[in-house]
């Protein structure tokens, strides 16, 4: 299933000035995947997956265990070979020749930290920078650094920071080469609400300055709060939209009505008025299948008023990204594969 960033042209931040993301090329997508799968012997990692990223968007992709967001994520990042289909990272066509060009446009932060644990958050960002081969390292750490929050614990060792502090680090080297694509997979598992939320806090700073970022996560609120569009993924890809769109595309839309007491003829009090469609009793009132909520709601509400119904409220019933979610996947890929 493939889409275009619907809110790509809305969504691109401004040009921002201390470096941190490249500008975006114009009408180019940082993403294009086209038909891409992975195998490994008989198992099928993801299957016939495309889709787009814009420049300045940030995407996430969901899916239960074993879905294939880690391998996903790998192939784009040139640590696998793809089975089959194609695809452009940062602009470049993904094939074995260009994986250094790409390498050095891309970044990873993979689910473990990976940090030297003896070694300062200093040293091990030099150390990753030489590794890279950057230029201007002291300059590049010191803005990585405080992208994350990070300057005063420059000389901590990274064994003695806690599991939410390790993700910074690893999210700092991640900035080092002012990556086009930065990847995510799964910034926050394992980390407490409270290091959490601040790592959302840091992501969402990147995307306010423009930086174009591939989020895996199983947190749905996180995807919520912090996506411009999500894809989910189940080895192949099922949905893909901003949350509202799959919000309107998977459900009606309904109003949740509570009343004092039940009516003692709904069907004469509710059929027939504009804009609703159907009806179904609740033990507190009645959830009401409508067109539009805000054309029905004051219709119901006069209709109530006049058949003598004492009204608690009215609202919209929304449906979460987990709804959505809930509803694609309904069993464990891992589980079924075992
Ligand atoms: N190197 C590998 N060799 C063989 N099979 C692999 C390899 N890497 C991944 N797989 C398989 O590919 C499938 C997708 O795995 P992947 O790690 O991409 O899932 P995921 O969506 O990231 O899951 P999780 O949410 O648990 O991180 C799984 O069935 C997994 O066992
Ligand atoms: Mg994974």
């Amino acid at each position: 299933m493939t889409s275009k960033p619907a809110n790509q042209a809305t969504s691109r931040a401004e040009p921002i000035t201390d470096g941190l993301a490249l500008e975006s090329p114009k009408g180019e997508s940082a993403l294009v995947v086209e038909h891409l799968t992975k195998r490994f012997g008989e198992r099928v990692a993801f299957d016939d997956v495309s889709f787009e990223v814009g420049y300045g968007e940030v995407f996430g992709f969901l899916g239960p265990n074993g879905a294939g967001k880690t391998t996903t994520v790998r192939t784009l990042g040139t640590l696998l070979e793809p089975t089959s289909g194609s695809a452009t990272v940062a602009g470049i066509e993904l094939c074995p020749e260009n994986g250094p060009a790409i390498r050095s446009r891309i970044s990873i932060m993979p689910e473990s930290p990976g940090l030297y644990l003896r070694l300062t958050v200093l040293e091990n960002l030099e150390c990753f920078a030489g590794l890279y081969e950057l230029n201007n390292v002291r300059w590049r750490i010191e803005r990585a650094l405080r992208a994350v929050n990070l300057e005063d614990r420059a000389n901590d060792q990274c064994g003695s920071l806690s599991k939410g502090l390790r993700q910074r680090v690893a999210l700092a080297r991640a900035l080092l080469n002012d990556p086009s694509v930065l990847f995510l997979d799964e910034p926050t598992s394992g980390l407490d609400p409270v290091a959490s939320r601040e790592v959302h806090g840091l992501i969402a700073s990147l995307r306010e300055r423009g930086v174009t970022i591939f989020l895996t996560t199983h947190r749905l609120e996180e995807a919520e709060r912090l996506c411009h569009r999500v894809a989910i993924l189940n080895t192949t890809l099922r949905l893909i939209g901003r949350p509202d769109e799959l919000r309107d595309q998977l459900f009606s839309r309904s109003l949740d009505v509570r009343i004092r007491m039940p009516l003692e003829e709904p069907n004469a009090v509710l059929r027939g008025l504009p804009g609703v469609e159907g009806w179904r009793q609740t033990p507190s009132g009645y959830t009401l299948a409508v067109t539009d909520p805000e054309i029905a709601a004051p219709q119901v509400a006069r209709a109530l008023v006049g058949a003598g119904a004492e009204i608690l409220s009215i609202a919209e019933s929304r449906h979460s990204l987990e709804d959505v979610y809930l509803e694609l996947i309904d069993e464990d890929v891992e589980a079924r594969r075992r």
